[in-house]
């Protein structure tokens, strides 16, 4: 007898995208509605956790409701509703819990509570059939740079992460310095397409020689000395830079940013004598770090496996759907569930 279909409502409010999705089986997307804040914070040049958190507690609601019409379902057809409550911010991430919460409540469904981060690995294994194993998994967003051992998306081991900035801080923080606007990664990605990846030797920080931590903030104050001179006391020269020349800068701090994934994952892979390489994360978008791992894992015999770029930064999709494997394990939440700033 064919299994019954499981159909998961995932809504996601860790940070600036209020989203909510409904999949099916853990692949069928059904819907994915996203919400972003980018215009909001923009003129900040970062994220205003209350402004994140009033802006989710306008929208969550409204996005419930698309997700749930454009996915034809009722409220009787779904299995559980899931929420990523960790990590992010505090206010941000209660919104969708309270959310959640009242919803499984309400139509007295299961609960269920995912990671944010390893949802977003979970966005790399959705159109995939099958991965061999062991894999690594690398996570790399705006708050994280993590390596796994990655056994199953359920069970992943934390092989390293980075001791500062994370790479997708990295990005938006030196866009700031080069006067790009917010967010960050897109935009100097586009513009570092005309520049010249080799034209300023940025520092690669690989830490010891077993180490497999990420350090990105020597990078960031690299291309920050080369802006407004060693004692710092030097004008800003971004004003007067020429276009070419901030496209070299951003082209150099981008060829180190990625020079360093891609040692790191080898150096994760060699060490757990991996098969695959997977990758997932808002930075996972950046085209030329895809094809520097796509020919890292070409020339070392792995399987390479990312996210779509239309799942690498935050959706409920990945929620929504790593939530299936929990509902299958009998993973369940209750209403006491809290949100939490740090991952478990
Ligand atoms: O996964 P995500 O949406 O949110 C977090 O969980 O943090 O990642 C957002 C981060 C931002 O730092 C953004 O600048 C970066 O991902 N990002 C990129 C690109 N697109 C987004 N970084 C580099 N290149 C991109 N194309
Ligand atoms: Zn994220």
């Amino acid at each position: 007898m064919a299994e019954k279909d499981v159909t998961i409502l995932g809504i996601e409010t860790s940070c600036d995208e209020t989203a909510a999705s409904v999949v099916t089986n853990g692949r069928q997307i059904r819907s994915s509605v996203v919400a972003s804040q980018t215009k909001l914070h923009e003129k900040y040049g970062g994220v205003v956790p209350e402004l994140a958190s009033r802006a989710h507690v306008e929208k969550i609601l409204p996005i419930v409701e698309q997700a749930i019409a454009q996915a034809d379902v009722t409220p009787d057809e779904i299995d559980a509703v899931a929420i990523a409550n960790q990590p992010g911010l505090t206010i941000s991430l209660m919104v969708g819990v309270t959310a959640a919460k009242t919803l499984a409540f309400a139509w007295d469904k299961p609960l269920i509570a995912v990671n944010h981060v390893h949802a977003h690995l979970q966005s790399a294994l959705i159109e995939s059939e099958s991965v061999e194993l062991p894999a690594v998994a690398l996570i790399v967003s705006g708050g994280h740079s993590n390596l796994y051992d990655a056994e199953s998306v359920l069970d992943l081991r934390l092989l390293g992460k980075t001791i500062d900035d994370a790479a997708g801080e990295a990005f938006d923080k030196v866009a700031t310095i080069l006067g790009l606007p917010y967010p960050g990664g897109p935009n100097i990605e586009k513009i570092a397409r005309e520049g010249n990846p080799k034209a300023i030797r940025f520092p690669r920080s690989l830490m010891d020689k077993d180490s497999l931590d990420f350090s990105f903030s020597g990078l960031k104050t690299a291309v920050l000395y080369h802006c407004q001179g060693q004692d710092m006391k030097g004008e800003n020269r971004v004003a007067s830079m020429s276009h070419q020349e901030i496209a070299d800068i951003a082209a150099s701090f981008q060829a180190a940013v990625i020079d360093v994934l891609v040692k790191k994952t080898h150096r994760a892979a060699k060490k757990i004598g991996a098969k695959s390489v997977l990758m997932g994360g808002g930075v996972a978008c950046n085209g030329a770090l895809r094809e520097a791992m796509e020919a890292m894992c070409q020339k070392e015999n792995l399987a390479f496996i990312s996210a779509p770029k239309s799942l690498c930064t935050d959706n409920a999709v990945m929620v929504a759907s790593l939530a299936y494997y929990k509902y299958q394990a009998g993973q369940f939440a209750d209403l006491t569930l809290e949100p939490k700033a740090t991952s478990d």
